[in-house]
């Protein structure tokens, strides 16, 4: 019998709210993730995706309610939880190479002035292979389009060695090959217990690349299995309704008029 590699991470979250100067971004918020689970997080701009992530990884505190990791309350980033973010948050004229960005994942745990050594080169060129980016491993990351930027993003995350991923946006802008691959590393890294979390607000990728789906607009609209959670009148209440998204409904209950 093989021993699991390490303690899975839960996340929780009691009667959380976030709210800026002028503006409630996230109200009353609970749930609670477990290990495995690849969760799409989907809503409308604006409807709290990237900010419910930076809460749950630390980076921002909640104004109400609190975090829970492994049942203990949160204040602060925590190395097991990695947060990607969305793309446009970054700033990509930053003059380093791709090894460079992967190997970023690496900084805190050695000294600034240190000079990486090679089981660290080595395993960065491993993430690097793992999302087809390897013969980019020395071009300059400003020199890549955006879906192998996001690539890179995905392979820093990977070598951060992380019990939670939160991806913000990580289908957003990339063609059906990088999905695809992002798809892959997901269903990867779950199958070894690590809790998975991606926002998007496209709801094909939503729904056939996960096993539960949370809708949200300030506030929880649904949460459950994704064969559950996809009906017309949740979709209608997450994002006031275009008849593009009810085509969708109907093409997963296999009523599609054609
Ligand atoms: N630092 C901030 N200061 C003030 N308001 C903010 C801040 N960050 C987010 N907000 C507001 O909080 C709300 C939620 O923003 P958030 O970025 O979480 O939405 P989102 O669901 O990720 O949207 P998108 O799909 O466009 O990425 C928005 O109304 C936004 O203007
Ligand atoms: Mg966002």
């Amino acid at each position: 019998m093989t021993a699991p590699e390490k303690s899975a991470t839960r996340i929780e979250t009691q009667d959380l709210s976030v709210h800026f100067e002028d503006r409630s971004a996230l109200n009353a918020i609970d749930l609670s993730l477990s290990p495995g689970e690849i969760v799409a997080l989907v809503g409308p701009n604006g409807a709290g995706k990237s900010t419910l992530m930076r809460v749950l990884a630390g980076m921002l505190p909640p104004s109400h309610g609190r975090v829970l990791v492994d049942g203990q309350a949160s204040h602060g980033p925590n190395a097991c939880i990695i947060y990607v973010p969305q793309r446009s948050a970054v700033d990509w004229t930053f003059p380093i190479d791709v090894t460079e960005v992967v190997l970023l994942a690496r900084r805190k745990a050695r000294s600034r002035l240190l000079p990486y050594g090679g089981a660290d080169r080595e395993a960065a060129l491993r993430v690097l292979t793992s999302v087809g980016m390897e013969p980019f491993a020395h071009v300059q990351i400003s020199r890549l389009s955006g879906g192998q930027q996001q690539r890179v993003f995905l392979a820093r995350a990977l070598l951060q060695n992380g019990d939670v991923y939160l991806l913000d946006e990580p289908f957003t802008g990339v063609d059906v090959p990088t999905q695809d691959v992002v798809v892959e590393v997901l269903r990867e890294l779950a199958s070894r217990g690590k809790t998975i979390v991606f926002a998007t607000h496209d709801l094909h990728q939503a729904f056939t690349s996960s096993n539960r789906v949370i809708l949200l607009n300030r506030t929880i609209i649904a949460d459950g299995p994704t064969s559950e959670v996809a009906t017309d009148a949740n979709l209608r209440a997450t994002f006031g309704g275009t008849s593009s998204m009810f085509d969708l409904v109907d093409l997963m209950n296999g009523t599609a008029q054609r």
